[in-house]
């Protein structure tokens, strides 16, 4: 069958992935910013809504949320032991006929770090994945599995959330975390990494579209044992870690980071003078992390670009100050600021903020 270039209609439903353990945030986070949605159904890291009659959610929506991971219209759930006959139902929805991307992926099974668990693609859905991909409907046609989508694409989704209850639905991409299988980037999480910070950085640049280039200069304050600060040099910056604790000797020992060993409020800020990029990844609260920031990035020697803080949350009830936070630092001088709890986040979420948003449009085009 030739796939239709026609747009599809939205459905009743829509589908929200997210870490176990947020839920409750994410529907009480729906419920301010979407009032026309109701919940409908839960399981750990999925939660889905009903489409009140005042809804109004565009075919290509993305949700003002912080927590939700990726999101789309859901069309139904195939429940049973007999894969083939759970694939049957999939195919037969509009979006597979339409579609030019398959994403398949597993609810999370543990909170990111918790139990050895990392998220990202599992055997299951690899295998599901092929066994949809390979129905007669994708013959001859241009669809692929589990890669990067780009914007406007046209994903069917399938997430298991049982090993024998599929949901599917499908979305059009309009986020940089709609490309990616249950909003999950594709890291590599096997390689040597001084920490998990590692990708928990990688996944901060990319969602926020910030392309560090080479000789940029970063700072980071809470840098030890020092995760980000590799991920930093090995995009080619000048890195100054600041900590009281040890770096790793691998880090320390590289030509382009410099250790100040001291506590954020403790640093000559003209130590900081050149300074693009600032990251803040701190065991402390919101308000102490954002008080150090303040004092830096208020200084007259200093003027970053830009920065990325993680934000831990001390208590679920942390997520409703998200908003507060968010006009905090808009008020320091950042135009854009953005809030998403990263797959890579562990019971935080991370703040990217930029004073002029082409910042971001020169660091996209470079890249
Ligand atoms: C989550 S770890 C940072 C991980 C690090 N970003 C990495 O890439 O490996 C938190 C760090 O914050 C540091 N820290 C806590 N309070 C600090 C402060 N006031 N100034 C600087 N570092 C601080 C701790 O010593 C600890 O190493």
């Amino acid at each position: 069958m030739e796939p239709t270039t026609k747009l599809l209609e939205p459905t009743p439903f829509i589908y929200v992935c997210c870490q176990q353990g947020v839920e409750s945030v994410v529907k009480a986070e729906i419920a301010r910013q979407h009032p026309g949605l109701s919940f409908a159904f839960s399981r750990p890291g999925f939660v889905t809504f009903k489409l009140g009659p005042d809804a109004q959610l565009p075919l290509k929506f993305s949700l003002a949320s912080t927590f939700a991971r990726t999101s789309g219209w859901s069309v139904g759930r195939a429940d049973g032991d007999d894969g083939a006959e759970l694939v049957k139902q999939i195919i037969a929805s509009p979006a597979a006929a339409a579609c030019n991307h398959i994403h398949v992926w597993q609810r999370d099974r543990a909170a990111p770090g918790q139990r050895n668990f990392e998220p990202g693609e599992t055997a299951l859905a690899k295998a599901v994945g092929q066994q949809i991909a390979a129905a007669d409907i994708f013959k001859g046609r241009d669809v692929q599995l589990n890669r990067a989508a780009r914007t406007d694409d046209l994903v069917l989704d399938v997430a298991i959330v049982e090993p024998n209850q599929w949901w599917f639905g499908f979305h059009y991409v309009s986020t940089v975390a709609g490309r990616w299988p249950g909003g999950v980037p594709f890291f590599d999480t096997e390689v040597e990494v001084a920490s998990r910070a590692y990708f928990k950085l990688r996944e901060a640049l990319l969602w926020a579209g910030i392309a560090i280039q080479k000789g940029d200069i970063c700072a980071e304050i809470g840098s030890a044992p020092g995760g980000a600060c590799q991920f930093l040099l090995e995009s080619g910056a000048t890195v100054i870690g600041v900590d009281p604790a040890e770096m790793e000797p691998e880090i320390l020992k590289h030509e382009d980071f410099t250790h100040i060993r001291r506590r954020g409020n403790e640093v000559k800020k003209k130590d900081l003078k050149d300074v693009k990029w600032l990251f803040a990844d701190l065991n402390a609260t919101p308000t102490y992390t954002l008080d150090a920031i303040t004092e830096i990035v208020t200084s007259q020697h200093v003027d970053v670009t830009g920065m990325i803080l993680t934000l831990k949350m001390t208590d679920m009830k942390m997520a409703e100050e998200v908003t507060a936070i968010r006009d905090r630092v808009k008020k320091l001088g950042f135009n854009v600021v953005k809030t998403r709890q990263l797959s890579f986040n562990r019971g935080e979420f991370c703040l990217a903020a930029v004073k002029d948003k082409f910042a971001l449009r020169a660091a996209r085009k470079r890249t």
